[in-house]
């Protein structure tokens, strides 16, 4: 996981990071295999009434192959298992392949954070009620 972060992200989460959502009652983290290797995966925060997406990742090597859905659709029924009315999620705003992805499972933008990421970029909230 950690290597995929690298991958992808300009300020990845660490080692201490993923290890510290084992200790976290609220956080479930799944992750997508696909032949024996780890292509991706979701942090999901269960903070009742909401859930809150706080990581979610697919390994350039298996982009566009609907990991990035399979993990969403797996987020939403846990939400909807735990009795959770809402998901909520940031994203940058210039990350339209994200976007369109959140879109698809009937997210919407909700607010923005004025350059809430360290290079200035706004980030959108979006919101998806259950
Ligand atoms: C965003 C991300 C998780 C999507 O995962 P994925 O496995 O590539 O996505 P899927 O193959 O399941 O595709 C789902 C949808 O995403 C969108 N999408 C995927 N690739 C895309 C591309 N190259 N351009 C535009 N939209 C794209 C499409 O809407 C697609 O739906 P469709 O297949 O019906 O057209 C993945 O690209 C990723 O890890 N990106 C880097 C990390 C990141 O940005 N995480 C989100 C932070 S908020």
């Amino acid at each position: 996981m950690v290597k995929i972060e690298r991958k992808v992200f300009k300020r990845p989460w660490g080692f201490d990071a993923f290890f510290g959502e084992m200790f976290k009652s609220f956080s479930r983290v799944y992750v997508a295999e696909v032949e024996g290797k780890i292509a991706g995966y979701i942090v999901l925060w269960i903070l009742p009434p909401e859930g809150y997406i706080a990581n979610v990742a697919v390994s350039p090597d298996y982009q566009g192959k609907g990991v990035g859905k399979a993990l969403l659709k797996k987020a939403i029924s846990v939400c909807e298992e735990e009795g959770v009315n809402s998901i909520c999620l940031e994203v940058r705003r210039s990350n339209q392949t994200a976007i369109s992805l959140y879109k698809k499972f009937g997210f919407e933008v909700v607010g923005i954070r004025k350059a809430m990421y360290h290079d200035g970029e706004d980030g959108l909230v979006m919101e998806k009620l259950l």
